[in-house]
């Protein structure tokens, strides 16, 4: 049998998927979703924008570290200082991509860059060679590629080619088109441009009228050979191309796409979960692949219909990415070696000692509580512990009771820890929660803003652990905290800690030359 003609996938959820307002990720939460994107068989995994802060360069540069088979790339405009910062955060990795962009579309050029056709030509030219003298695997984007006029667009793309471009990506920045134009657009390119031959095809559609996924496809089956794309379709606005279903579409429709992509599918349903988990997003419950629902049959004609073959009304399986059927797992008597193992089969292969020695403690602790644990629980005790008992957190919960119910005013009583001393407070609120929140600002006074309080069950029945997932901002910086406990108070004093430890880290870490950052930033995020 031939080969199958392979489709790149190129996964931008830290770099474009953190451009969505609040879903801002640390560095550790990077380094474990780039470990996660490595597993994954994620092609390209761009991680960043290096000139827009300290931050964004310090996670380029460790992830650049920390992948073994993906490539990292990192994202420059057509400035030679953006391109030796991505060089100087890249430069660590065996491989690496400079993914360089500057817009081509009349009104882009003319309002937003200030710059004639000619001379956006001429910077192509300039910035692109600039790279490639750095690299050699430099990708080439025609921002608010959709709305450019094509025969410019062929000149460029050629012009791009010429100067040492190996990709080029032809992006639907504001989300406009539709999959009868955008395979034009591929078509056109490939039969007009002479050195086409020379360079992969790539789309990166933007999901303003539901149409990324549609339109992705429309332009791999006219001939582009790399997706853009992000998990969960996190993104600018609207978001980006849900990776998940771009992989899954190529998958289950083989017959009409007869590509394949080197995406380990198995782990589709893991990589969400912890891209929803680190930015607080929640997944849609009916969202395609990965929401709670996507597998769910609940009409007894299609129960019935599935009980005498799955082929009824599944047209893919939910294990094929990695959905389990909810299973029993542990009890209280389980020991430390069958925990372990428990998590190897999660895929939680490489935690230190610590984290397990911490996670099996509040395992039995939930033991105790709660009659049935299931793998998720297990989940949100990892994931929990990774988060919760990080060494440089600067508070630490160490004891809550709350009063609440009808008739009286809500009231929290809260020992804290902060930086090595106690403090104890007592607060009434509006609610619980309130009462809560009101305790930590007394013990440790700060002005943020909350943007998100979130609850969710993790299992079913009373019993079931609660996920809190608390985003706060602070000048314009964001940081998202999570918790679980079978105690929703406790949960949510937790995941407000959490966020705060983070503010706190992100803060020290931005402190120098704060304004200057900041506006560079906001240069960046404006183009
Ligand atoms: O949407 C867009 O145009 C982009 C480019 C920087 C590739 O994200
Ligand atoms: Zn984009």
């Amino acid at each position: 049998m031939a080969k199958k003609e392979k489709i790149f996938i190129f996964d931008t959820t830290m770099r474009d998927g953190e451009q969505s307002p609040g879903a801002s990720m640390s560095l550790e939460e990077k380094i474990q979703i780039s470990r996660v994107f490595d597993e994954l068989g994620i092609d390209i995994v761009e991680a960043g924008f290096p000139i827009a802060s300290p931050g964004d360069f310090e996670a380029v540069s460790a992830i650049s570290k920390v992948l073994k088979k993906s490539i990292p790339c990192g994202l420059a405009r057509h400035s030679k200082k953006d391109i030796d910062r991505c060089y100087e955060a890249l430069k660590h990795a065996p491989r690496f991509r400079i993914h360089t962009f500057i817009s081509t579309s009349p009104l882009h050029m003319k309002h937003k860059l200030n710059k004639t056709p000619e001379q956006v030509y001429d910077s192509i030219k300039e910035h692109v060679t600039y790279a490639r003298n750095l690299t050699d695997d430099v990708e080439w984007s025609c921002e608010d590629g959709t709305r450019t006029d094509i025969d410019y667009m062929c000149k460029t793309v050629e012009l791009a080619i010429n100067s040492g471009a190996k990709t080029i990506n032809i992006p639907d920045t504001v989300g406009y088109t539709v999959p009868s134009e955008f395979t034009k657009i591929i078509e056109t390119l490939l039969n007009k441009v002479p050195n086409i031959d020379k360079a992969i095809l790539s789309t990166h559609c933007h999901n303003d009228l539901g149409l990324a996924v549609a339109n992705s496809l429309a332009g791999v089956q006219a001939g582009a050979r790399q997706i853009e794309c992000t998990i969960n379709g996190i993104g600018e606005r609207a978001g980006n191309a849900a990776l998940e279903e771009v992989v899954m579409a190529i998958r289950t429709r083989n017959d009409l796409m007869p590509y394949e992509t080197g995406i380990n599918t198995k782990l589709l349903s893991k990589a969400s979960k912890l891209v929803s988990n680190v930015t607080g997003f929640p997944v849609q419950y009916n969202k395609a692949i990965v929401g709670k629902n996507a597998f769910a049959h609940e009409s007894g004609i299609h129960q019935d219909g599935m009980l005498k073959n799955r082929n009824t009304y599944e047209i893919m399986t939910p294990e094929s990415v990695g959905v389990k059927q909810t299973s029993l797992v542990m009890g209280k008597h389980s020991g430390r070696h069958a925990f372990k193992d428990k998590l190897i089969s999660l895929g939680y292969a490489d935690l230190t000692d610590d984290v397990i020695e911490n996670a099996f403690g509040k395992f039995k602790i939930l033991a105790d509580k709660k009659k049935h644990i299931y793998d998720e629980d297990i989940i949100a005790l990892v994931d929990d512990s990774l988060i919760i008992d990080n060494k440089s957190n600067s508070i630490i919960l160490k004891s809550l009771k709350v009063f609440a119910g009808t008739g009286e005013p809500q009231k929290a009583e809260m020992k804290l820890e902060v930086n090595g001393q106690i403090k104890s407070a007592n607060e009434t609120g509006d609610g619980p929660v309130d009462a809560i929140f009101k305790c930590i600002k007394k013990l440790y006074p700060h002005e943020v803003n909350l943007q998100l309080y979130q609850v969710h069950a993790v299992t079913e029945g009373t019993d079931a652990q609660a996920t809190v997932s608390v985003r706060i901002e602070e000048n314009g910086k964001t940081t998202v905290g999570q918790a679980a406990d079978t105690d929703t108070l406790v949960a949510s004093a937790n995941a407000y800690i959490s966020a705060l430890n983070k503010m706190i880290i992100k803060r020290e870490k931005t402190a120098p030359a704060m304004e200057q950052i900041l506006d560079e930033k906001e240069k960046v995020r404006g183009i």
